[in-house]
Formats: C-alpha cells, sequence, structure tokens
C-alpha cells in the first residue's frame, strides 16, 4: 500500500562544523584491514572498501558480522547482524560509506547523530553499544531489535488492532518525552525508524536529531514529506519538538488503519489544505474508538500552538492507559 518514505533535507540555516566525537578505529589509521598483498591497481588510486573487507576486523573485537543478508537499509546506510562473542549478545551494525555522504551529512548530520545518540538511553530508545571508524567506514554498533521495523511489521500483518497499537504508542510517546526532556528534537519519526523488539517498540534512526535552544526555531527542512507537519510543509520556521508529535500521530494513524493520512506525491500547500481540514481516509472497516482517534487527532493538531507537547501527549486517553513500566 505504501512504501519506505525517502528522507529529504534542505538546508537553509547556517552551517557551522561540528566535530566528530572520539571514535574508536578498527585499524590503526594507517593499516588496510587487509594487507594490501593482492593490490593490483595504480598507487594513485585509493581503495574503496566495502563491508566484507571488515569481518576480519570485526572478528579481532570478538564480533562475528553476518554480511549474507542485510537486516535494512537506509538512504546512507545499510545495517547487518552481528554476535558479539565477548557477551554473547546480538547486535545491529550500522555501516555508513562516507564516501555516498554529501558534505552536509558527513559535517552536520552524522555528527550529530552520533553525539546526540550516545547521550539517549531509555528503554524505548534503541541503545547504541559502540562506535567504529575504518577507512571509508563508519560503524554504528546498536541494540538489536529482533521483530524488524514498523513498516514491514504492518506491510506484512496489516493494520495493529487499537490496543496493542495504544501500548506501541504509549511506549514509543515515553521515548519521545525522554528525547525532548533532553532538549533533543527526532524530526524522522516514521514507521521505518521504529524498531520492534520482543516486547517492545524503540525510537531509532537519529540521522536528523538536533538540540533544541529553548525557543529556537529550525530551519532545516527535514524528515518524510508524508509524516511532516503543515508548519514544516509551509516553509516557516518551526518547533522541531512540536512536529515531532505531529510525526508521531502520523505513526499512530497508520498503525490502525494501515495506510498514510496524507499522499506525499501531492504538492505541499495541497496536503496542507488536507492537514488542516483532516481530510484524511479511515477505511470503514477499520472500527477505532473515541480514545483512539482523539489521541491521534490531537498529536496531529494543525495549529501549533494549541498541539499538545510531549509530556501533555503521555495523558492522552489512548496513551496514559498503556503505560510501560520497564525493568
Ligand atoms: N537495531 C536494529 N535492529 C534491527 N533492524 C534494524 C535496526 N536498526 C535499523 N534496522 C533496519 O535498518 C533500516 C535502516 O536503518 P536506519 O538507522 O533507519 O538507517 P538510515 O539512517 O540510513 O535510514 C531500518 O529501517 C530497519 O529496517
Ligand atoms: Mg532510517
Amino acid at each position: 500500500m505504501y512504501t519506505r518514505h525517502s528522507a529529504y533535507s534542505e538546508v537553509t540555516t547556517p552551517r557551522y562544523s561540528a566535530h566528530m566525537p572520539k571514535t574508536s578505529y578498527m585499524t590503526s589509521k594507517s593499516s588496510h584491514p587487509y594487507p594490501p598483498s593482492h593490490h593490483t591497481r595504480k598507487r594513485t588510486e585509493p581503495r574503496r572498501y566495502g563491508i566484507d573487507d571488515f569481518k576480519a576486523a570485526f572478528e579481532r573485537k570478538g564480533m562475528e558480522l553476518d554480511t549474507s543478508k542485510k537486516l535494512g537499509r537506509g538512504k546512507y546506510s545499510k545495517v547487518y547482524k552481528a554476535i558479539d562473542n565477548t557477551n554473547n549478545r546480538l547486535v545491529a551494525v550500522k555501516a555508513i560509506d562516507v564516501i555516498e555522504l554529501t558534505s552536509d551529512v558527513k559535517n552536520k548530520f552524522l555528527p550529530r547523530e552520533i553525539s546526540c545518540w550516545r547521550k539517549l538511553k531509555n528503554p524505548f530508545i534503541v541503545g547504541l553499544h559502540a562506535q567504529y571508524e575504518a577507512q571509508n567506514m563508519i560503524f554504528l554498533a546498536m541494540e538489536y531489535g529482533s521483530q524488524g521495523d514498523l513498516l514491514r511489521y504492518v506491510q506484512v500483518n496489516g493494520g495493529i488492532e487499537e490496543r496493542k497499537a495504544g501500548r506501541f504508542m504509549s511506549q514509543l510517546m515515553q521515548g519521545l518525552q525522554y528525547m525532548h526532556s533532553k532538549q533533543i528534537a527526532h524530526r524522522d519519526i516514521k514507521l521505518e525508524n521504529i524498531i520492534l523488539f520482543e516486547n517492545c517498540v524503540k525510537l531509532s534512526d537519529f540521522g536528523f536529531v538536533r538540540h533544541v535552544d529553548t525557543n529556537v526555531v529550525s530551519h532545516t527542512f527535514c524528515g518524510s514529506k508524508s509524516y511532516s507537519a503543515p508548519e514544516l510543509l509551509r516553509g516557516i520556521g518551526y518547533n522541531p519538538l512540536l512536529s515531532d508529535v505531529w510525526s508521531l500521530g502520523v505513526v499512530g494513524f497508520v498503525m490502525v488503519t494501515n495506510r498514510m493520512p496524507f499522499d506525499e506525491k501531492k504538492p505541499n500547500n495541497v496536503i496542507v489544505e488536507l492537514q488542516r481540514n483532516r481530510q484524511y481516509v479511515i477505511p470503514p472497516s477499520v472500527y477505532l474508538s473515541s480514545a483512539c482517534k482523539s489521541s491521534f487527532e490531537a498529536m496531529m493538531t494543525f495549529d501549533v500552538r494549541r498541539r499538545p507537547t510531549s509530556t501533555q501527549c503521555l495523558t492522552l486517553p489512548w496513551i496514559a492507559p498503556h503505560m510501560t513500566v520497564m525493568p
């Protein structure tokens, strides 16, 4: 019914140069993962390394990387499963080829992803275990979600029953409220960036996060159009914390109806009018309680001044009854 939604970013803010946080190197800077004995290329041509070149380096760190099939992929990354033999746990490794990144992603978004993600420790946020860098690759080792992402889940299983979806919403809202309490906005909330674990869901993909100072509006337009709040589509400065709330409202809608409320193929101004008038289709076969409907409607409040914050959303009738207490 719908596909993965491409993230876009159009930078209108002045650039600044962020510094990469400290990194653990997989190999010493000068040495290559494989000895260059088999090199036949000219000296001037730098070698571009692929994931299989790093299996041995991971093994030296006690990790067995399974490159036979990907857990998933995004615009700039491929995600693989691995076993960490030092503690017997499964991990997911996000592999990013720096050569493929635009300079904005490389110098601004990726450093932010790593530095903010390191600060986030919550049961409903995918935890970052470690970060490695080698040649043209950056690897981010994180908690492994055995059930894949939420988009795939809905594509395979159809819409999610309202009570189960309410539990998921409540977990995601707790994760989001935690991020916001640290003044960090996600800015790319969508089904494919939510990972399913055995007993819960977690927010993931911090590729567009940013630190938000009080009353500071954002001018960098990022995220996916069909999940974007009206103020973003209108191209006016926006409060990224409140636009996260809108996007999570869209996630709630999609979970229970198995369809997107707004078609991203339409021009922005058309989508904005549909958003203003709440013109979306809930299939007649889907029964929704008023608690469920009024909750995602509250998150998708057109007027940003009246939209609840993530903290206020914790009391919404579809969310409050399902609060999960994690050990
Ligand atoms: N921890 C994880 N466990 C299982 N699958 C994952 C995990 N992290 C990511 N994936 C899969 O990989 C895809 C891409 O990861 P993501 O972090 O969203 O990368 P990108 O920033 O390139 O979009 C996800 O949509 C999901 O299918
Ligand atoms: Mg993603």
